[in-house]
């Protein structure tokens, strides 16, 4: 049995943030953003969105571009590091209730940046095993909660918003839609260079003891940095090696979108022509398990992303986790 992506969807909330209007919140600038990233917008959630909303708004469109019934889902997987609530009910079953899938069981993939990664091989074992037939997988984030407003070197790299995608059995015969393999690995002894340092088991909230920076996000800029280079070119260096591929056999790059400096460093170390590689970021920022689905939809809607297109997927983030896809479109 095959299993394959049949559609693709995308939601972000209609708020857009600017670089200039940073400048307000913390001491930056449009130029060192933009130099320094490749960032010149994000997304962010109203006081009334919840990672569940965006997510309900892109499953809908995968949904309704596959012709698909909600009750024909069998499993819903939704990639996010922030949940509707800490830890429990996951968010997937709250999509899953509100989209209608009477007939499917959910779960939420915690790999941070990489979950939509681990999401796509979660739902390509499910339906090759025969388990599933048809997969709901989601990445969506409102990372603007978890931000720490005041802290310029994670505050401006950051957005929100969701992008889905249906996986299910596809048809045998040579040459058709297919995921053909996934590479996927965990580095835990840098867990700490990226994380939410208060508010779980580790170190709870004490109240009057706490301080509220401590339950927002954290991250060693430049230790993520090099991790994230070598990274993208072991992912890339090892699905190519594995199925007898070359660069020059894929048409596209689908990167998570964190830095195009990252992005170019990558394709420096490794060899790889940077024009393969898919960027928006300039627009929605570093969406985390959101950002490679909405690299896949606007690929999609804009005709960049064609049926048969050789694609590798490539994930990086806290954990820290990385891996990617390769997809024979
Ligand atoms: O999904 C994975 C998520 N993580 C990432 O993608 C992050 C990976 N890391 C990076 O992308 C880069 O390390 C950053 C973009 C976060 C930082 O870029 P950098 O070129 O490594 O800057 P830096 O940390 O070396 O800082 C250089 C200077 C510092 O000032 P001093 O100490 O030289 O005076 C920072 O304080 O830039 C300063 N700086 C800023 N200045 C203006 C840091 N953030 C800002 C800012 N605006 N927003």
């Amino acid at each position: 049995m095959t299993a394959k992506v049949a559609s693709v969807g995308m939601y972000v909330p209609q708020r857009r943030m600017s670089n200039n209007e940073l400048t307000e919140l913390v001491d930056t600038s449009d130029k060192w953003i933009y130099s320094h990233t490749g960032i010149r917008n994000r997304h962010i959630a109203d006081d009334s969105e919840a990672t569940s909303d965006l997510a309900y708004h892109a499953s809908v469109q995968a949904l309704e571009r596959a012709s698909l019934e909600p009750d024909q889902i069998d499993l819903v997987l939704l990639a996010t590091s922030t949940p509707d609530y800490p830890g429990l009910p996951s968010t997937a079953s709250i999509v899953q209730d509100r989209i209608g899938a009477k007939k499917a069981g959910a779960m939420d993939i915690v790999a941070a940046c990489t979950g939509f990664v681990y999401g796509l091989e979660t739902a390509r074992a499910f339906v090759t095993s025969g388990a599933a037939r048809t997969v709901l997988v989601i990445g969506a984030e409102v990372y603007s909660g978890i931000l720490n407003w005041k802290d310029r070197n994670t505050c401006v790299l950051f957005g929100d918003g969701a992008g889905a995608v249906i996986v299910k059995r596809s048809d045998e015969e040579a040459g058709q839609s297919e995921m053909l393999d996934s590479f996927l690995r965990s580095r835990g002894s840098g867990a700490r260079t990226l994380l939410r340092p208060s508010g779980g088991s580790r170190t709870p909230v004490v109240p009057g003891e706490t301080e509220i920076e401590t339950t927002k996000l954290y991250m060693d800029g430049r230790r993520v940095y090099m991790f994230a280079v070598g990274a993208m070119t072991d992912v890339l260096d090892y699905l190519l090696e594995r199925n007898n591929l070359t660069i020059d056999q894929i048409d596209h790059v689908v990167p998570h979108q964190a830095n195009i400096r990252i992005i170019e460093a990558a394709c420096k170390r490794g060899g790889f022509p940077l024009e393969k590689f898919f960027t928006n970021l300039e627009e929605y920022a570093n969406t985390s398990a959101a950002s490679i689905p909405i690299a896949l939809n606007e690929m999609v809607e804009t005709d960049r992303l064609k049926r048969g297109d050789m694609v590798i997927t490539v994930g990086f983030g806290a954990g820290l986790t990385y891996g990617g896809n390769l997809i024979r479109w």
